[in-house]
């Protein structure tokens, strides 16, 4: 099994004023964790504040959102080579809260995934179903779908250099979190459903978990072997719960 890895997403959160306690407290946290692996997902105008307070840490910088094409016309978007210049690794596209606010199908999803990856940098991309789909039996045709895009575009082996993060989207910011029964059956669904019969494939994949995940739940969660790790929203902005977190993710 790999070493955990978890991830802050802080969402549209933040204040110039208050990054540097944060982002100090979780460093400090986390340099006594060598045992885990651990990066930040700020929003565009902190990246040269996180970029700055992260020098020297082993927590990698990322960004939420990005544009598919590398510059032009697009007023208000933001490039990859603009987040590689802040030094960022990784890159969040089709969060549920992009695709479904904002309208992002599955094909503009595997778009971004392309020119993140095109670019260097690692993209983290989301996938899970609401309530509804869970409901009506097909999460497994909605994952599937949500990730068939990237295969036609770039072939499954791709995912070999991104992260996958399940994040069912009744679980995220309502503090229900899927049982780690639940996430697991998916989570295993999606490393097969990649990977097929290939092991060492199956095994080189990073697969999150996000949604709700909190010091409480996030050990029994990490335990389940098909989940590397978790997405962390709401947590990831109080030191002491993601450090907590961070902590059950350690070897
Ligand atoms: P949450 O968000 O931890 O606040 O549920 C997770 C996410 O949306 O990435």
């Amino acid at each position: 099994m790999q070493r955990k890895f978890i991830v802050g997403n802080w969402k549209m959160n933040g204040a110039l004023a208050n990054n540097e306690t944060l982002l100090k407290e979780v460093a400090n946290g986390v340099a006594k964790m060598p045992g885990v692996d651990c990066a930040v997902c700020v929003p565009f105008p902190y990246l040269a504040q996180t970029q700055s307070l992260l020098h020297g840490t082993s927590i990698k910088l990322g960004a939420q959102n990005v544009h598919q094409a590398n510059k032009g016309a697009y007023t208000g978007e933001v490039s990859v080579s603009m987040l590689s210049d802040f030094n960022c690794d990784y890159v969040i596209v089709g969060h549920s809260e992009r695709r479904n606010l904002f309208g992002e199908s599955s094909q503009l999803v595997a778009e971004k995934f392309a020119s993140v990856q095109k670019a260097g940098l690692l993209p983290i991309i989301c996938v899970g179903e609401t309530l509804e789909q869970r409901e009506t039996g097909i999460t497994e045709a909605v994952v599937t779908e949500q990730l068939a895009e990237v295969s036609k575009l770039l072939g499954e082996q791709s995912f070999r250099t991104s992260v996958i993060a399940y994040e069912p989207v009744w679980a995220i910011g309502t503090g229900k979190t899927a049982t780690p029964e639940q996430a697991q059956e998916v989570h295993a669904f999606i490393r097969k459903n990649i990977a097929g019969f290939d092991e060492e494939f199956g095994q080189a994949l990073c697969i999150l978990y996000g949604g709700s995940v909190n010091p409480t739940n996030a050990a029994e969660l990490f335990s389940m072997p098909d989940i590397d790790g978790g997405l962390i929203g709401g947590a990831s902005l109080v030191a002491e719960d993601f450090l907590a977190i961070c902590n059950a993710g350690q070897k």
